[in-house]
Formats: C-alpha cells, sequence, structure tokens
C-alpha cells in the first residue's frame, strides 16, 4: 500500500498513517492524480519520493545522528541523578532540543517568573528540559507524533516523583487544525512550529495564538536556514505587527541560533 511504502524509511516510521493518508489525499488532488498508478512505475516512484521529502521537511529532518533509543533512557531513571542526567541525553535527540541545551537555564530564566504552568505544542523532545525549568506545577504537551506522546506520558509519571504536585500529560494533536480544546495554563510555548505548519501567510498562526488559554505565549523561530546560513533578518516582522495590531505587550531575545517572542495577551 502506499502509505506503508511511504513510512518504510527509518526515519519515517513512526508518522501517523491518518497524517500521511491526509497528505497523499491532498497531494493527488493537487496533481490531478486520479488514479494510484502501478507500484513499480516512475509516477508510483515520484509520489513516494515527494511525500517523504515534505515530511521530511516538517519532521524527519528534526532527529539528529544521536537519536539513542528514548524509551531506554526512560525506563532507566531510577533515582532523581538519572532522571536528570537522562533528560539531558534524551535532548540530544532532536535538533531543535540539541541545540539549545546549553542555554536552557539561561532561557527559562528569561521566561519563568516563579512557578507555573506550561501547555508545549508541536512540544518534540522540548518536555525533556523539566529539570533546567524553575519550579513546575503542570505540563500539557502536544505533537501530532504518536509515539513520542507515549513516551512523553511515561515520562511525565516519573517527573511527577520528583517534583511533589507535578501533574503532566501529553496528547496526539494536529496544529493544522483548530478543531482541539486545550487546558488552561499560565504559559504556553509555540517552539519552532509555526513556519513547520504555515507555509504560505500568518493567518493560521494568528488564529491558533488566539484560541490559545494561556497569559504568556512565547513563540521561538529558527535564525539559521536549514542549509545552517545565518538569516540575513531573523526577526519576524509578521509577529511583531500581529502583536501591535491586537493590543498584545511583546518583549524578543535572541539565544543560539534561536529568536525568542513573549507575547502577553491583553485580557489577562
Ligand atoms: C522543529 S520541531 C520543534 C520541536 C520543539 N517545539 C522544539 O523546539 O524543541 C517541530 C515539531 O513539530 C511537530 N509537528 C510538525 N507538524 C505538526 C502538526 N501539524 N501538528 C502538531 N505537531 C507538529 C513535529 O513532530 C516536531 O516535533
Amino acid at each position: 500500500m502506499l502509505v506503508d511504502d511511504i513510512i518504510k524509511k527509518k526515519e519515517l516510521k513512526d508518522l501517523n498513517k491518518e497524517f500521511v493518508s491526509n497528505e497523499l489525499r491532498e497531494y493527488l488532488k493537487r496533481n490531478k492524480i486520479e488514479e494510484i498508478p502501478n507500484e513499480k512505475s516512475a509516477k508510483y516512484k515520484k509520489i513516494v519520493k515527494d511525500i517523504r521529502k515534505k515530511f521530511r521537511e516538517i519532521y524527519g529532518v528534526y532527529k539528529t545522528r544521536y537519536s539513542g533509543d528514548v524509551a531506554e533512557f526512560i525506563s532507566s531513571m531510577r533515582d532523581f541523578k538519572s532522571f536528570k542526567e537522562n533528560s539531558n541525553e534524551i535532548l540530544k535527540a532532536h535538533t531543535s532540543t540539541l541545540e539549545r541545551r546549553p542555554y536552557y537555564e539561561e532561557i527559562y530564566s528569561k521566561l519563568f517568573d516563579g512557578e507555573t504552568s506550561i501547555i508545549d505544542l508541536g512540544c518534540g523532545l522540548n518536555p525533556f528540559s523539566i529539570p533546567c525549568m524553575p519550579r513546575i506545577k503542570k505540563y500539557f504537551a502536544a505533537d501530532f507524533n504518536i509515539s513520542e506522546i507515549h513516551l512523553l506520558n511515561d515520562y511525565f509519571k516519573i517527573a511527577s516523583k520528583y517534583y511533589p504536585g507535578f501533574e503532566g500529560f501529553a496528547e496526539v494533536i494536529d496544529l493544522r487544525k483548530l478543531e482541539f480544546k486545550l487546558p488552561h495554563m499560565e504559559m504556553c510555548f509555540l517552539f519552532k512550529i509555526l513556519d513547520v505548519i504555515e507555509k504560505k501567510g500568518h493567518k493560521h498562526a494568528e488564529r491558533l495564538i488566539e484560541k490559545i488559554p494561556a497569559n504568556k505565549i512565547i513563540v521561538s523561530f529558527p535564525t539559521k536556514t536549514l542549509s545552517q546560513k545565518k538569516m540575513n533578518y531573523p526577526r519576524r516582522k509578521w509577529i511583531e505587527l500581529m502583536a501591535q495590531r491586537l493590543g498584545y505587550k511583546m518583549e524578543s531575545f535572541e539565544a543560539k541560533n534561536e529568536i525568542f517572542y513573549t507575547l502577553k495577551k491583553p485580557e489577562f
């Protein structure tokens, strides 16, 4: 079956089949292909190649060569020391968290203002940075990668042993749709995700930001291109204009290869 062929590659095997089917349906419609070609044909191979390319762009490229067995790191968290050490190891498995690893404490010291609760959308492995956070009481993490969600729910159970009163839960959410319901929290992280879910314009990102039930929304973007060149204009003017238009208070700062915007909603 076409979907199975698409996800045959190691780095794409965890993809949710429903997302792949949706992407495939859109691709076939866009390219006016009414029938799936024979699987030996060049046309079939092109479909597989194009869809894989698309998923690597939004998903696969974020895996680094360090990808160890995250599940194994989680199951061997036997005490607080190994909880912290293994969390730190897991952060090496995605490019975003690997790059952020040396700066997490610095970044969080700018964002946290006492004990807080967090929604983390398109979270990837970012929740494994909990040990770098000042006091945290609730964490809601969402991504469209099912296997990461299972791992995160296991991880949150372990974290609650070391942080009395801490509650964490993770769910599969597709951010390209806006049908989900989020719990009310103090902060929301949208780290390196808005460019991924929207290629043209920013209407969807704006609707997503408006829907988020949190006082403070922190949006980050890479300041390097996929080919690792420093961007000439790393600021995202559109988000600055959007904040002005919606009356949000906005601050920004840069860490290595990443720019952060803090938006405070007026109604909170
Ligand atoms: C660049 S990574 C960023 C991960 C994390 N926010 C960080 O900065 O460390 C993008 C993440 O978004 C997730 N993602 C991509 N498209 C998504 C969608 N439509 N809905 C939910 N998550 C998505 C990917 O699975 C991946 O974990």
